[in-house]
């Protein structure tokens, strides 16, 4: 079958604004749960791109690890690159491409810490190696060595050996609370289709259709 033809399912025939959700938060569960029918590997994905307090912008991907009604959380280290963009300027954006379904869903939001308790959570489900990382990386500070990494990772390891690993106090979760939602499906002949929500400030939704 032509790669083209694989996820016809998702993907053929137009959207209509009245097939899309009152609440892109809805809409996103629907094409979140699209990408995982699809076997797409990758899915959570996402370019995460903050702004500094002069008006630099840079770009990474991160995971999504969770999203609701409040918004999307990853995980991070707080003294990191981004942690620092994130307390100097706290808004941010979001952005997921999957390839296969020809879509892509951009967030933008403002961005809070989710709660230590949810944070406490999270790490406490993490596999023992990637706890002992949180601990060892100083995420985006300069590293002598491979080997110098290594050796923080075994001391840390001798250090909780023996007891359960606690959450660094550098390390945790962000959430982008967003208040613009966009979503793009691919077409042939570019004429694709693309819609934005728009959060007004009584927190109720507009959705419309922009041209692509
Ligand atoms: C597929 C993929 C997933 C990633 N997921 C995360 C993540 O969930 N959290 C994280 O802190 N870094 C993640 N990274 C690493 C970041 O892209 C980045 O290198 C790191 O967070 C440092 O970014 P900063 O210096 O801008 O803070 C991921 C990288 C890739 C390629």
């Amino acid at each position: 079958m032509p790669e083209d033809f694989v996820h016809a399912e998702f993907t053929l025939g137009t959207l209509d604004l009245a097939d899309l959700a009152a609440d892109p938060i809805e809409q996103f569960s629907k094409w979140y749960q699209d990408v995982q029918k699809a076997g797409i590997t990758e899915y959570p994905a996402m370019t995460l791109a903050t702004c500094s307090a002069a008006g630099r912008p840079a770009a990474r991907i991160v995971y999504l690890r969770g999203f609701d009604a409040r918004g999307f959380a990853f995980y991070t280290n707080y003294d990191s690159r981004k942690g620092e963009e994130i307390g100097q300027n706290p808004w941010a954006s979001l952005c997921f491409y999957w390839k296969e379904l020809e879509r892509q869903i951009r967030i933008e939001g403002r961005v809070e810490k989710v709660s230590e308790q949810e944070s406490d959570d999270y790490f406490a489900g993490r596999p023992l190696n990637n706890q002992l990382g949180a601990w060892a990386s100083s995420q985006s500070g300069t590293l002598e060595s491979p080997a110098a990494l290594n050796a923080r990772v075994e001391e840390f390891r001798q250090r909780f050996a023996g007891q359960p690993i606690p959450r660094p106090p550098h390390w945790g979760g962000y959430r982008v609370v967003p208040d613009r939602i966009e979503f793009w499906q691919g077409r042939p002949s570019r004429l694709h289709d693309r819609f934005a929500y728009v959060q007004s400030a009584n927190g109720d939704w507009a959705v419309s259709r922009l041209f692509p």
